[in-house]
């Protein structure tokens, strides 16, 4: 990893353990959290929904919310931000030991960094992944609207730091490949960005099946109404336009931005693109999952 060519505080991110994490003064975040992390304490019915950033997190977390949203009528307001938090940036002052089961987190953290009660394969994993060339121009026009992250200078600049594990969520091919090496050890479903786009509904059920909810059909056709992108986009709750202003700027670009497979042909150049097939060869040559990079794939 090359992630010693930047600066270990640089551009408002810090490394540790193999992930980079936010500087992130509104949460608990600290070394020695993400340290304790491991001994966090797993109840058999917690949800973790696990993604590398960009890859299709609150999209899937506003659909584990609404599976679970008539067992918590008091959280129907919420941001999913605050309903499904991050595990590793809680807010000041949300004690997630007093939440009501079942519990449902979201993490951008590699498989080594999760709590350790997981591997005794009672609570559940939902890991989602997308193809990196979209999770790297979504992260591009992402750092544009976190405040909190250094704006990019242009493409090649987010192409560097991508290669080099200087993003949110550190190296990408370790992440991914983390997890799916060691899934046999978690009670997992692995989903992708690419499957919800070309069959929502299916994306839907099997959640369902998976977390142990058995709702109607209706119920579940009105999951994927809620979560279409353009009904996300309308609604506050979903959408992180509700962050408040000192952390996101949606002058210069929306959270929910495109939505869509093979947005990255649109900023990358051929050559960008070439020089990111080559490293993807490389490490990823043995890799069992195969990703979608246009949208014309599911069109077949
Ligand atoms: S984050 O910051 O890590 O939580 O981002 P994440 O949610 O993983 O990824 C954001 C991208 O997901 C797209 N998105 C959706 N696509 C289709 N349908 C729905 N409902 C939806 N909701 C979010 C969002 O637009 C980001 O992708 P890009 O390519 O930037 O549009």
């Amino acid at each position: 990893m090359a992630q010693q060519e930047y600066k270990p505080h640089s551009d408002n991110l810090f490394a540790h353990k193999g992930c980079v994490f936010l500087q992130d003064e509104y949460s608990e975040l600290t070394q020695e959290y993400i340290d304790n992390l491991e001994h966090f304490e797993i109840r058999d019915d917690d949800i973790f929904l696990v993604t590398f950033p960009k890859s299709g997190t609150v999209w899937t977390q506003r659909i584990i919310i609404l599976i679970y949203e008539e067992d918590f009528p008091e959280m129907k307001d919420m941001a999913s931000y605050r309903r499904m938090p991050w595990l590793e940036y809680p807010a000041k002052g949300d004690k997630y030991n007093t939440r009501r089961s079942p519990r449902l987190f979201s993490s951008h953290l590699p498989q080594h960094l999760m709590p350790r009660g997981l591997l005794k394969k009672k609570a559940k994993v939902v890991y989602v992944t997308r193809n990196p060339k979209d999770v790297m121009v979504s992260y591009f026009h992402f750092a544009k609207f976190m405040k909190k992250l250094k704006k990019p200078k242009n493409f090649d600049e987010t192409l560097d730091k991508f290669l080099s594990g200087w993003v949110l969520g550190g190296c990408w091919f370790d992440h991914v490949r983390g997890w799916n090496t060691n899934q046999d050890k978690f009670n997992i479903l692995f989903l992708s960005y690419e499957e919800m786009i070309k069959d929502l509904r299916s994306v839907v059920v099997r959640l369902c099946k998976f977390v142990g909810k058995n709702l109607t059909d209706a119920a579940i056709d009105s999951i994927v109404e809620k979560v279409t992108f353009d009904n996300m986009k309308n609604d506050n709750k979903a959408n992180y336009e509700v962050l408040p202003d000192n952390v996101k700027d949606n002058t210069k670009c929306k959270f929910m931005r495109k939505g869509t497979i093979g947005d990255w042909k649109n900023t990358m150049t051929v050559a960008q693109s070439e020089r990111f097939d080559k490293v993807y060869e490389e490490r990823m040559k043995d890799f069992p999952l195969k990703f979608i990079w246009d949208v014309t794939e599911i069109q077949k």
